[in-house]
């Protein structure tokens, strides 16, 4: 990650502009990615790329690959940008478009998958993006304490279904962790 630390620190500057997830939960996905050994990943809500740089280091030392999606055109370009400035955009794809129809179209198999664009369809983009989590994976929600009221399909969903194990952890804003196993 060392590699990196300018970029992040620079990126760190404007990170309520662009709703970039803290450098803890940042470290959080690094962790989970090399535990697991992640190969594939998706992103849901790129932005500039701040979380994607920190997902992508991580995919870079596991050999693995990520797939991130943005609506917005601007946002996903100047995420590009940084990609290419940190030397890790061969190992990322970013999409742009709409979430709710990109999902669908992914057909590889997901070890781990981190939901941060609008919060009140969090339960819709895991709904579509569950087939392709392998048992085992993991979903990362962010934003789950201090948005909770705009996800409260989301909480029942990932507390109350057999296949999903869920634990919230009190990491900056908030963020539940779900494991997926076969039964
Ligand atoms: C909280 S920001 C993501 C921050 C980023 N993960 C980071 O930490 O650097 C949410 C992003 O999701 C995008 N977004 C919201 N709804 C979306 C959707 N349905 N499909 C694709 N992108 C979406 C927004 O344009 C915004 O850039």
């Amino acid at each position: 990650m060392e590699k990196y630390k300018s970029l992040l620190k620079r990126l760190e500057k404007t990170a309520k502009q662009y709703t970039n997830i803290a450098p803890e939960n940042g470290q959080f996905l690094s962790i989970l990615i090399g535990a697991i050994k992640a190969q594939n990943v998706l992103e849901v809500g790129t932005s500039n790329g701040y979380s994607t740089i920190w997902i992508a280091a991580a995919l870079k030392e596991t050999g693995g690959r990520l797939i991130t999606l943005e609506f917005d055109p601007t946002r996903a370009a100047e995420a590009e940008t940084h990609l290419q400035e940190a030397g890790l955009d061969r190992i990322v794809e970013v999409r742009v478009g709409n979430a709710l129809d990109e999902i669908a179209k992914c057909d590889a198999t997901f070890d781990l998958v981190f939901l941060d664009a609008e919060k009140n369809e969090y339960r819709r983009y895991l709904e579509l993006v569950l087939p392709n989590i392998r048992s085992g994976g993991l979903i990362v929600a962010d934003d789950t304490l201090t948005m909770r009221d705009e996800m409260p399909d989301y909480i029942e969903y990932v507390f109350n279904t057999p296949t999903l194990h869920s634990v919230d952890i009190p990491l900056d804003d908030g963020v539940i962790l779900s494991y997926k196993t076969e039964v």
